[in-house]
């Protein structure tokens, strides 16, 4: 018995793992283990050989059970220890350096027209930016073989063949969305829309995809002096500094009467400061809508009448945050958005507050 003892004890000790451990288990005290048959004998024996070997066995059968409920634990915590030392994780350690993106100058001043012309009473329409031919020029008084059509250098969506619908197109101009802002609402109306507007175009000043944004007032008594006052209110905010406008009578076919809208500014050595000097820059197109719009879009021109204008978002953009080529804007490339993007902290405030 005590050969047993020794053999299972230390065999115990050095089991490395616990399928190891089982297997000692069903040698030593399993059904047929050599503990097991040892007790089988019992009965084989003189009552007082029994009275000595049946105690005997049952205490070396808890002894060899308790070694192996010892380094069954003994083995776990020695396999938690070892995933914990291989599982560590350095919380302290300071993050991968993550570039930090910017706010591009185009949806910087986007915020900042929205801002000012909702301090101003505007609410903000938006509409798609492949029109239907009806909403992009004939709702808006111009109709088929006008030459403003051809003068747009249009960009028509392509048609399956034998598909013999209009063809769409991106839109022109943000001025659609005066005539589905009307539609939606009806009059009185103060919208302002920011938007992508298309024209095949490419030149420093010039790209096929640029931004706008539409103002649209209509009531019983709107006149082009509240179109001067909301402009000027508008640029000086924009500006921060208080902005001259000059009206220069043009021609659109959806305003009547129609002006071209430049404002104050110097240059000195080639570069534009605005809202000082006697220079002058041309900005945006307005006018008080035609009859013939304020009809399309459901509103009567008896009863209503109304101011709208049509801005360059990247043009004021690049005039208060003096940058050159307009063609930049759109490149992607992360140096120029690292030198002329906005910090997102940065949330334009009225009064120029930036
Ligand atoms: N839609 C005109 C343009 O793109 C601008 C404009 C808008 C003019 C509203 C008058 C009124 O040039």
């Amino acid at each position: 018995m005590d050969d047993l003892k020794q053999k299972y004890l230390s065999a115990i000790a050095d089991a490395s793992d616990e399928g190891a451990l089982e297997e000692l288990r069903l040698q030593a005290v399993g059904k047929k283990g050599e503990v097991s048959l040892k007790m089988r004998e019992l009965g084989k024996m003189t009552p007082e050989e029994r009275q000595t070997a049946g105690p005997a066995l049952n205490a070396l059968k808890d002894e060899i059970n308790s070694a192996l409920a010892a380094k069954k634990v003994a083995l776990e915590d020695a396999a938690l220890d070892a995933r914990l030392r291989e599982e560590w994780l350095d919380v302290t350690l300071p993050v991968r350096p993550q570039r930090q993106g910017s706010i591009h100058p185009v949806s910087q001043v986007w915020e900042e027209c929205t801002t000012i012309f909702g301090d101003m009473g505007f609410a903000v329409a938006e509409g798609p930016q492949v029109e239907t031919t009806w909403y992009n020029f004939d709702a808006l008084n111009i109709p088929d073989h006008h030459p403003a059509r051809a003068e747009m250098d249009t960009f028509y969506m392509h048609r399956a063949e034998g598909d013999d619908r209009p063809q769409n197109v991106l839109r022109t101009h943000t001025s659609p969305v005066q005539i589905r802002s009307m539609q939606a609402q009806g009059a009185p109306i103060r919208t302002i829309s920011p938007g992508r507007v298309y024209r095949a175009d490419y030149d420093q000043t010039h790209t096929p995809m640029f931004h706008q944004v539409e103002g649209l007032a209509i009531d019983r008594d709107i006149s082009m002096a509240n179109l001067k006052w909301v402009l000027e209110e508008f640029f000086s905010a924009y500006f921060g500094t208080k902005v001259k406008t000059r009206f220069r009578a043009s021609h659109f076919p959806f305003t009547e009467p129609s002006a071209e809208v430049d404002i104050q500014c110097s240059w000195e050595n080639g570069t534009v400061k605005v809202g000082e000097g006697d220079g002058w820059l041309e900005v945006l197109g307005s006018g008080m809508v035609h009859p013939h719009v304020l009809k399309a879009g459901g509103v009567d021109p008896a009863a209503w009448q109304g101011f709208a204008f049509g801005m360059g978002i990247d043009r004021i953009a690049m005039l208060k945050y003096g940058i050159p080529d307009l063609r930049a804007f759109f490149d992607s490339d992360l140096r120029w958005l690292r030198h002329y993007g906005f910090a997102s902290l940065q949330v334009p405030t009225l009064r120029g507050g930036i």
